[in-house]
């Protein structure tokens, strides 16, 4: 029993690649422009236009050290994933990688947990996207009843602490049947709608959609960027850290949030033309092109206005109406839609993928690996995940879904990184992609050392603090994280561990200690939940299991 949880998929010959002759092929028609444009398409949106803000609030100009270390982090990441992306040519993301080097008990966790990625993600960006609609049409002079453009939940907790606003507004104004208010986000809802259908009838047209939103979208993030250059006032950069380094990590899941999508390139192996060479190409031309955007957008943000007026969810456009560039806002609300219209698109291209993968190692019921005769995609789970974000939009609101998603996605990336640490070594191919190796095995604890020696010497009460001993609670997660990198740098000493994927996970984990201990309640509820469904349906299904 225990030894069938981690039986893991062959590397070359992965089940879920379908035969050369096999009718249900997938479209191959995506190019490193194409793939490098989806990147682009699924990071810059919700975490640029909104989210964004709440980090420079609590951390001040200082956030920048932040997006440099989340960028970090995802580049290290990205590597492993091209790595992977490179031997494993399907597209199940995280989730076939885990497969073929943890076992299919990792796997099925990767699979629920990038689900919190995908999809429940999505729900946050059509949050935000409604916001940036509604202020577009107020511009043209139509207005929405607050009970359509909010959801349930924000109005009834505005309600309860008697906010003026929005919320309550639409609290005190919606119809009510049986007793019950009707209060709901209609845009949200229906950009939902939109995207399940463009996502459901081809990916050639979602890729021509795509490319265009992501034309407009970086020449108005350009413009946005230049305009907000001359009205930089250096004042603002002081102090840079007003809440210490503690205020800058408290922004993680938001500026996190913002770097989320690049892996969502490698989902797109068996629609790229070369998926070998392509996939990593495109992964990381997408992430150095939108890390470049964001270091220079926050420094504009936080350069044009007070970090202490940015806690609002449409910064972008707050700081040119604060700095009277009138002008500005009706470019920045289109921006806005047609970004996280472009990320939507994305994310809820890759959701049907990775259950497709799923479906086809025995793991989902079969209908999830179902190909539309005629539009040639995933019909079935492009619907059953438009139905994923659609319903919770009902229920939920922003609050947590940042924090959920982050979380998710970082475990995802730690998985991808541990798994590139333990594969075999591969010979290069001409052609193809081949992470550099480099022997961390002095590097790992000369590295260890040499922070240990900065953090003391910069910050003597450091580890007092972690601990507890200067008044405060034990930062638990952080503890866990100094045992780990100790471990870490044992095993590297003793088995010359590949230095990238190395620091790819150190990163990943280090981001993870940024993360309040209810995020990771919830986040054990809900791999709970999965593996509840694993034991129900796919350890018995599985393709693994059939075949003995
Ligand atoms: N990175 C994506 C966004 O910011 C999720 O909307």
């Amino acid at each position: 029993m225990i030894r069938s949880l981690f039986r893991r998929r062959p590397l070359h010959a992965s089940p879920d690649q379908p035969e050369e002759t096999d009718s249900h092929l997938l479209n191959r028609t995506l190019s490193v422009r194409d793939l490098t444009f989806f990147g682009i398409a699924a990071v810059i949106g919700a975490g640029s236009f909104s989210s964004m803000g709440q980090a420079c609030a609590s951390g001040g100009p200082g956030v920048v050290f932040l997006f440099v270390i989340c960028a970090i982090a995802c580049g290290f990441t990205a590597l492993c994933y091209a790595e992977f992306a490179a031997r494993v040519p399907s597209g199940g993301s995280a989730y076939t990688y885990a497969y073929v080097s943890f076992g299919e008990v990792f796997a099925w966790i990767i699979g629920w947990a990038l689900l919190m990625e995908y999809s429940i993600g999505n729900i946050y960006v059509a949050f935000s996207w409604s916001g940036y609609f509604t202020n577009l049409l107020e511009g043209i002079g139509l207005h929405m009843p607050e009970w359509l453009t909010i959801n349930y939940r924000s109005a009834h907790a505005s309600a309860l602490v008697g906010t003026i606003g929005e919320g309550l507004i639409a609290w005190n104004t919606a119809p009510m049947i049986g007793g019950l208010r009707i209060i709901f986000d209609l845009p949200a809802f229906a950009i939902n709608i939109l995207i399940t259908w463009l996502v459901f009838t081809g990916v050639k047209e979602s890729r021509n959609a795509s490319n265009i939103m992501v034309v407009v979208k970086l020449a108005i993030i350009g413009l946005v960027i230049a305009v907000g250059l001359g009205y930089i006032d250096i004042d603002n950069w002081t102090p840079f850290m007003p809440n210490g380094f503690g205020g800058v990590m408290a922004g993680v899941s938001a500026v996190f949030f913002a770097y989320i999508g690049f892996d969502a390139v490698s989902t797109l192996a068996e629609e790229s033309k070369d998926p070998q060479r392509d996939l990593p190409r495109g992964m990381m031309w997408s992430l150095g092109i939108c890390t470049a955007l964001y270091i220079l957008l926050a420094l504009v943000l936080t350069g044009m206005v007070s970090y202490t007026q940015l806690n609002v969810s449409d910064p972008l456009a707050e700081v040119f109406a604060i700095r009277g560039v009138k002008w500005m806002l009706f470019l920045v609300s289109i921006a806005a839609v047609v970004a996280m219209t472009s990320v939507m698109l994305v994310f809820q291209l890759g959701q049907p993928r990775i259950w497709m993968s799923m479906s086809r190692d025995g793991l989902l019921p079969p209908r999830f690996a179902s190909i539309h005769p005629k539009y040639k995609t995933p019909g079935f789970s492009t619907l059953v995940t438009g139905a994923v974000v659609g319903i919770p939009i009902f229920f939920t609101d922003e609050s947590f879904i940042l924090d959920f998603t982050s979380i998710g996605t970082l475990f995802a990336f730690v998985l991808v990184c541990g798994g590139v640490l333990i594969l075999p070594y591969r010979e290069k191919t001409h052609g193809r992609f081949h992470l550099p190796y480099i022997n961390s095995k002095f590097i790992a604890p000369l590295l260890g050392l040499v922070t240990l020696a900065l953090l003391v010497t910069l910050d003597p009460n450091h580890f007092h603090r972690a601990l507890g001993r200067t008044g405060g609670a034990p930062n638990i997660p952080l503890l866990v994280f100094y045992a780990l990198c100790v471990v870490l740098a044992w095993f590297s000493f003793k088995k010359s561990w590949s230095l990238i994927p190395l620091l790819g996970l150190v990163s990943c984990c280090y981001l993870l200690t940024g993360m309040a201990v209810s995020n990771w309640q919830w986040f054990g509820i809900w791999l709970l939940v999965g593996l509840v469904c694993y034991f129900a349906y796919g350890w018995s299904h599985s393709k693994l299991a059939t075949k003995g």
